[in-house]
C-alpha cells in the first residue's frame, strides 16, 4: 500500500480528484467505481471543477458506485441514487445509460446482485476505485465479519453504522429512520478492481486508519483485505494519520519518490 500523508482534509480531496481526472485523461473510456458519504465530497466538488473549468470530458466514462441502502427508491433524498446526482452526476456530462448505482428497491435483491456484478466485468472491470472507510473498518457495506471473497450482495448494517448515518444523513436521534439492510459489492468484487484509491480525514478516523493498514488482515475490519491488492493508494490527512507506528517511514517513503530513479541510482554510483 502506498501511504501517502497529507496536511489536512482539503488537500486530500485535491490530490484525490488529481488521480481521477489523470484516470479519465489516460483513458477516457474508464470505468470508474465511485463511494459516497461525507469523505469524497469534496472530491466530486474538485471534479465538477476540472469539468467546468478545464473541460474533463466524462462522457465515455462508465461508473459503478458500491452500495445503497435497500428500500429507498432512487428518487429518496437520503439515496445514494441522489447524492451521486447532487454532487456529481448533474453536474458533468457523464452518459446516464453508462451511471450504475445499485438497485435499492429490486424486487429481488439477490438476482440484482449478480446482474450487477455481470454488469461490472462486462465493462471490462473497474480501472479505479474511489472509497472511503467506516468507523467499523468497512469498504463498501462490507461490515464486520463479511467475507473476504464476497461478491456484491445484501448486508446486514451494524448497529454503528447506523448511528454514524443518521447523523450524517437523517439528522442526530434519527437512527430509526435509517434502513438496516444494503446492497453492497462484495470485498472481492472491489479487490478485482485495477487500481484502488482510499481517501480518510479527521480524528475519528484515526484508531481504524492504524487498525486496516497496520493490523492483520481479518474480516473484522475489511478495509484490511486492501493489504492483498497490488495497487493501492491510500490518502490520509495527518488527523486520520495520527495513530500510525509506521507514519515517519510513509512521509520518508513519500520524500524519497521526490527524486527521479536515474537522479537516485546517478548519486548512488557517484557514491560508491
Ligand atoms: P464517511 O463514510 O465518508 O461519511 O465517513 C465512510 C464510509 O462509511 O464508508
Amino acid at each position: 500500500m502506498e501511504i501517502i500523508i497529507v496536511a489536512d482534509a482539503q488537500q486530500m480531496s485535491e490530490m484525490a480528484a488529481g488521480i481521477i481526472r489523470d484516470q479519465i485523461l489516460v483513458k477516457p473510456d474508464c470505468v470508474l467505481g465511485l463511494a459516497t458519504g461525507s469523505t469524497p465530497e469534496a472530491t466530486y466538488k474538485r471534479l465538477v471543477r476540472h469539468h467546468t473549468e478545464d473541460g474533463l470530458d466524462f462522457s465515455q466514462v462508465t461508473t459503478f458506485n458500491l452500495d445503497e441502502y435497500l428500500g429507498l427508491p432512487p428518487t429518496h433524498e437520503q439515496s445514494y441514487h441522489t447524492f451521486m446526482q447532487d454532487r456529481l452526476f448533474n453536474h458533468v456530462n457523464v452518459d446516464p445509460t453508462r451511471v450504475h448505482v445499485p438497485k435499492g428497491m429490486s424486487a429481488d435483491p439477490e438476482a440484482f446482485a449478480s446482474w450487477y456484478e455481470d454488469e461490472i466485468e462486462a465493462s471490462g472491470g473497474i480501472d479505479l476505485q474511489l472509497l472511503g472507510i467506516g468507523g467499523d473498518g468497512h469498504i463498501g457495506f462490507n461490515e464486520p465479519g463479511s467475507s473476504l471473497s464476497s461478491r456484491t450482495r445484501v448486508k446486514t448494517l451494524t448497529k454503528q453504522t447506523i448511528e454514524d448515518n443518521a447523523r450524517l444523513f437523517f439528522g442526530e436521534g434519527q437512527e430509526h429512520l435509517v434502513p438496516r439492510f444494503s446492497i453492497t459489492m462484495g470485498v472481492a468484487t472491489i479487490l478485482d478492481a485495477q487500481r484502488i484509491l482510499l481517501l480518510a480525514a479527521g480524528a475519528q478516523k484515526a484508531p481504524i486508519c492504524q487498525k486496516f493498514i497496520e493490523g492483520p488482515v481479518t474480516s473484522m475490519v475489511t478495509a484490511s483485505a486492501l493489504q492483498l491488492h497490488p495497487a493501492v493508494t491510500v490518502i490520509l490527512d495527518e488527523a486520520a494519520a495520527s495513530k500510525l507506528e509506521h507514519r515517519g517511514y510513509y512521509k520518508w517513503v513519500q520524500e524519497q519518490k521526490k527524486e527521479e530513479y536515474p537522479a537516485a541510482l546517478r548519486r548512488i554510483a557517484q557514491a560508491l
